[in-house]
């Protein structure tokens, strides 16, 4: 499986990262974002949401589990912070978003099944107050495809 680890050590880091990986982004991405509460996952989508010319604030649904906003192309933001008990993605109306030609992030997906199998999984893991570790690995010949990129744009940084 190809991976591609990578450090920030702020949140403008962090946004910058989200927002370089974005603009390699493909009608239909789906991203995945696991860790802790506090790690990052938010603050990644919003990196995300820059580098797709979206022109909205982006943070965590609270009382909503997905957001939509329009840029360069669709961006849903899912957060399944919520779903306590596994949640079946096809029975609640949400494998909608998959097929589009948007771009899906979603925060807490080991809480829910059904999502695509083929997708760019991110483990963020903190590491300081301000250090965050990204461990990204593609699911698919597509993501490995956009791994490769983000490396090569990325240089010395991953
Ligand atoms: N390098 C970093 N990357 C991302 N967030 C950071 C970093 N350093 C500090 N932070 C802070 O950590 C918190 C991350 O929150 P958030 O993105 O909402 O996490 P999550 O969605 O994973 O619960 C924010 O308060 C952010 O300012
Ligand atoms: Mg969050």
């Amino acid at each position: 499986m190809k991976r591609l680890d990578i450090t920030t050590s702020s949140p403008e880091e962090t946004r910058a990262f989200g927002a370089a990986l974005a603009r390699l982004l493909q009608p239909g991405a789906v991203i995945l974002l696991s860790g802790e509460l506090g790690t990052g996952k938010t603050t990644l989508t919003q990196g995300l949401a820059q580098g797709l010319s979206v022109h909205a604030d982006v943070n965590s649904p609270t009382f909503v589990i997905a957001h939509e906003f329009k840029g360069r192309l669709p961006l849903y933001h899912l957060d399944f912070y919520r779903f306590t008990e596994d949640g079946n993605l096809d029975i609640l109306g949400f494998a909608e978003y998959f097929w589009g030609e948007g771009v899906t992030v979603a925060e807490w997906p080991e809480r829910v099944t059904g999502l695509p199998p083929e997708h760019l999984s991110v483990h963020i893991t903190q590491q300081g107050d301000n250090q965050r570790a990204f461990s990204c690995a593609a699911h698919g010949t597509r993501y490995e495809e956009l791994l490769d990129t983000l490396k090569e744009e990325l240089g010395d940084a991953a």
